[in-house]
């Protein structure tokens, strides 16, 4: 999965997924960062019920579920201070509507000091100076 090289999963990393669906990405990274005994922390945000009953389902029945958290919020509006250890790298992990990238980054810029940012399929303009690229089935960009 180029989504995990993309990640770069490291120990002392928190990676938000925004918007995790059905959380396909972040159980796989948190089983791969499980298989390297690497202490790197998941947060699933998601704002959809049932999606949100299918995040916990598959969290209680993870390996790696003590660095797994499902968070019940608004990918707009979320406070991350409230789930970040300071000393942590931060990465964001999206794969959200290009229409709505922009309202999510900012969010970030607003609330995190310093984060980077993968996103699937989409570039995202205000981040444009630090762009890198994985080509794959779809493009990933790393910012
Ligand atoms: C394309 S899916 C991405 C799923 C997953 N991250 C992946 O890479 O496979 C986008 C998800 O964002 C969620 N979403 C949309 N608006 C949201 C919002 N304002 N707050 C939280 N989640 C939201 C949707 O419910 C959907 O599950």
């Amino acid at each position: 999965m180029l989504i995990l090289k993309a990640l770069h999963l490291k120990n002392n990393q928190t990676v938000f997924d925004l918007g995790a669906g059905d959380g396909i990405v972040i159980f796989n990274a948190a089983k791969n960062s499980y298989e390297k005994k690497i202490n790197t922390k998941f947060i699933a945000v998601e704002i959809n019920p049932v999606l949100l009953l299918i995040l916990h389902l598959r969290r209680f029945f993870h390996p790696n579920k003590k660095n797994i958290i499902i968070i019940k919020d608004d990918i707009f509006k979320i406070n991350f201070m409230n789930f970040i250890d300071f000393k942590d790298f931060i990465t964001i992990y999206l794969y959200i509507s290009p229409w709505f990238i922009e309202k999510v980054i900012e969010n970030c810029k607003l609330k995190i000091e310093n984060f980077n940012v993968v996103s699937y399929m989409y570039p995202i303009k205000s981040l444009q100076s630090k762009q890198k690229i994985i080509n794959g089935k779809n493009i990933i960009y790393i910012y």
